[in-house]
């Protein structure tokens, strides 16, 4: 019986693919997803197979993950209780999608993740599995089995000969992929103590960021960014120059107590360099382009994406049909926005569309010939008609 693991080459999967073999006789195959976190895959393969799996495959991601999950989240500007970007969010579905469409191929029928049973990421694994292949088995070994600890992974990788890395004790869990890094755990668990300078992979604390501000001009087309200064590039490209750029600018790191969907509230820190330098240029257009409606219809909308991606529904009729308004509302959203990147903000300080609903001869200060302000006073007492009725009555109610 042939199991696909969902494998990292970290200490927790490797351990799992050990004890599939061992305590069930499972034939596993490590898939590693390349969501863009910087590891070396074939060494990651090569340990995979060290370790006792009958194949090991790593499946590049990146692209579909940028173009098919990060664009439609950045254009419905989605973010989860005011600050977080779900850059882990909207990767688990893309991988659970992969998982099954591996599964399938390889003649599997049980797949096989290393969530905690006291996560978000269990909930999104396979709440996506389960929309995409209902008849998909699941096997999440943190909810069965009888290891409590890192130090009993430890322990077990020691008794059966599992390479693990000793050079560092690991302090956080950390989540990376192209858009963010996403720290928890170590001292970030009491809400008390202030996250340590160390704990960033990308980024670095404000005050360690330089003293010039650095600026970049991102241009957009349908809301989804093409280039940047002029040069057209990719979306791997793209997205990995801001974020060298976000990173030694400071930009995109934040700190937060979130509510997790199953019901604790939890500590993180998240690095996301180059995803807020878009959220905050993407946003700016909008303020450009967009009439006042649909800016504000969309922010509502905005919130429940948030809501689906970070609860694992985003194979959803409803974030399907959010998606389908957004594009509506993105039709127009082409133009260039130039941010300025200096010790942690990414300001947007200027910005262009020739579809700019901007227009200088109505906004001027100056003379204008297209706006009459005697237009004014009757606008405002048809405006206030309803509470000057309400003044009125309330004063013949108190006798006035
Ligand atoms: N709390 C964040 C989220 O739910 C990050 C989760 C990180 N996951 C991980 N396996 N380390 O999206
Ligand atoms: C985990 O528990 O596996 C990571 C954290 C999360 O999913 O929220």
């Amino acid at each position: 019986e042939k199991v696909v693991l969902a494998y990292s080459g970290g200490l927790d999967t490797s351990v799992i693919l050990k004890w599939l073999i061992k305590e069930f006789d499972y034939e596993v195959i490590a898939a590693c997803c390349n969501a863009g976190q910087g590891e070396d895959f074939d060494a990651i393969e090569k340990k995979a197979i060290a370790t006792g799996a009958s194949k090991a495959v790593t499946i590049d991601i990146r692209e579909e993950f940028i173009t098919d999950y990060i664009y439609p989240t950045l254009k419905a500007g989605a973010i989860y209780e005011g600050d977080y970007l779900l850059g882990t969010s909207m990767a688990r579905p893309l991988m659970a999608q992969k998982l099954v469409e591996l599964a399938v191929d390889e003649g599997a029928f049980i797949i096989c993740h290393g969530c905690t049973g006291k996560g978000n990421d269990q909930v999104r694994f396979e709440t996506a599995i389960k929309a995409i292949n209902p008849a998909m088995q699941i096997i999440a070994p943190w909810r069965t089995w009888d290891f409590q600890s890192r130090e009993d992974l430890i322990e077990y990788a020691h008794q059966n000969n599992i390479p693990i890395e000793q050079t560092t004790e690991k302090i956080y869990s950390r989540d990376e992929n192209i858009w963010h890094i996403s720290h928890e755990g170590g001292e970030l668990e009491n809400p008390w103590n202030e996250h340590k300078k160390t704990i960033h992979v990308l980024s670095c604390e404000p005050e360690d960021a330089p003293d010039e501000p650095e600026y970049v001009t991102i241009s957009f087309e349908k809301g989804e960014p093409v280039a940047i200064d002029g040069e057209k590039l990719g979306p791997i490209e793209l997205l990995t120059r801001l974020n060298e750029m976000g990173s030694r600018n400071a930009v995109g790191t934040i700190d937060i107590i979130e509510n997790r969907l199953v019901g604790m509230k939890s500590r993180g820190v998240y690095e996301t360099p180059g995803g807020t330098i878009l959220y905050q240029a993407h946003r700016d257009l909008e303020k450009l382009i967009l009439d006042r409606d649909t800016m504000a219809y969309k922010a509502i909308v905005a919130q429940k994406f948030a809501e689906l991606c970070y609860d694992g529904l985003w194979f959803t009729p409803l974030r399907e049909a959010i998606s389908a308004f957004v594009d509506k509302t993105q039709e127009l959203m082409t133009g260039d926005v130039k941010m300025k990147l200096y010790k942690g903000t990414a300001w947007p300080v200027a910005s262009r569309s020739p579809y700019s609903l901007y227009n200088e001869e109505f906004a001027t200060f100056s003379a204008d010939e297209v706006y009459d302000q005697s237009d004014a006073e009757g606008f405002i007492n048809l405006w206030s008609l309803p509470l000057k009725i309400r003044a009125i009555q309330k004063q013949s109610l108190e006798g006035v």
